[in-house]
């Protein structure tokens, strides 16, 4: 269906990543393990982990009484804990997200500055002006996004409902007004009906993998199936055998009865899926390089920040480390985000049936 790219948006050249954590401090802030435990028992904190975060961060989770999700999970379970004091170990929209859905919760993060690149590439003086550009278009926003473009949009929406909200949009008429990520737009345009009006934003994790190489391991593995997370470039995406969210991606390899996976998404995910499929083969989709080296490696600078010890810190301080949306932003935001929440529902019940 047709894709129309939007021109004319800022879209940053250089994200200012953050310096990546060297092997000897992964190993110092490993063996924080147990003071971190023992304090999120004592403050009777929810930790909620996405699953790019550290093996040891997901693994802390899981002795905690944690959750680990995808970004939807993440928002759903925030809001469902009766916990007073929830901890969210991601990047400041899953934050942000989980503060509007529970605005009387303290909602607290390791690194308030953990940010997404998708996040970044949208400007919201651009989103206002690409409105008035196309006032009849239905605004969806992908959940990666700050607080303030969620107040502007009609629908917020995960990866793991992308298409389907884009199959239930085109029965409605309405062309749709798609923000930040290029390759998701392009996915939903190529798996619905709909019309889109499409933002150029990228996630640079997933921007990064690569087609040509891709078919060189393939060529390696050829009983290895492909699971590829839908912000990768469409000419991965039309090498997968399954395209899906991090969440997805996991229940797949559980039930498939393959016995080796290329993946294309976030290195972490590999914690979940070993520990999940002991007996099944995982192997890293590659990636581009740029002289020589890779922009990211597969894994997410940002995430990275999540670390034991700014988690200490964090549960030590938590002032400093609270989320704070405003108030009239967070209100606007509840609304695309509880419609999100219902469709996921609706989905799940059968009270949304999709051709
Ligand atoms: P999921 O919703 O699949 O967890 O994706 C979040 C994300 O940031 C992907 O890069
Ligand atoms: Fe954002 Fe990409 Fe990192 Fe996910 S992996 S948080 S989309 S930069």
């Amino acid at each position: 269906m047709p894709l129309h790219m939007i021109e004319n948006v800022t879209i940053p050249s250089d994200f200012n990543l953050p310096n990546r954590l060297t092997l000897e401090q992964k190993a110092q802030d490993d063996a924080l393990f147990e003071q971190a435990k023992e304090l999120i028992k004592q403050k009777n904190a929810l930790l909620i982990a996405h699953y790019y975060t550290s093996p040891t961060m997901q693994r802390l989770c899981e002795e905690t009484g944690g959750s680990i999700g995808d970004s939807l999970e993440m928002a759903r379970i925030g809001r469902d804990s009766d916990k007073d004091l929830i901890v969210v170990a991601g990047v400041r929209f899953m934050g942000e997200t989980a503060k509007i859905l529970s605005p009387n919760k303290t909602v607290i993060m390791p690194n308030l500055k953990a940010e997404c690149s998708l996040d970044l590439c949208c400007n919201i003086d651009d989103l206002k002006k690409a409105k008035q550009d196309h006032p009849d278009a239905t605004v969806v926003a992908y959940a990666n996004t700050s607080a303030e473009v969620k107040a502007q949009a009609d629908w917020i929406v995960t990866s793991s409902l992308a298409v389907e909200l884009g199959k239930y949009l085109t029965t409605q008429g309405k062309p749709i007004l798609w923000v930040p990520d290029r390759h998701l737009g392009s996915y939903i345009a190529n798996n619905s009906n709909c019309d889109i009006y499409c933002w150029p934003g990228r996630c640079i994790v997933h921007d990064a993998f690569e087609a040509n190489a891709l078919s060189f391991v393939k060529k390696e593995h050829p009983h290895a199936k492909v699971l590829v997370h839908p912000e990768a470039p469409k000419a991965v995406v039309d090498m997968a055998d399954y395209v899906g969210s991090t969440s997805q991606i996991l229940a797949f390899a559980k039930k498939d009865p393959a016995n080796e996976f290329i993946i294309a998404t976030e290195r972490n995910i590999f914690y979940k899926l070993s520990l999940a499929c002991p007996d099944k083969k995982f192997i890293e989709a590659p990636v581009a390089s740029t002289k020589g080296h890779c922009i990211s490696c597969a894994n997410c600078p940002w995430m990275e920040l999540n670390t034991l010890k700014a988690l200490i810190e964090a549960l030590n301080n938590v002032d400093e480390h609270s989320v704070h949306v405003d108030e009239t932003i967070a209100k606007a935001a509840t609304v695309p985000l509880d419609r999100m929440l219902k469709f996921s529902a609706d989905l799940k019940s059968g009270k949304i049936v999709l051709e």
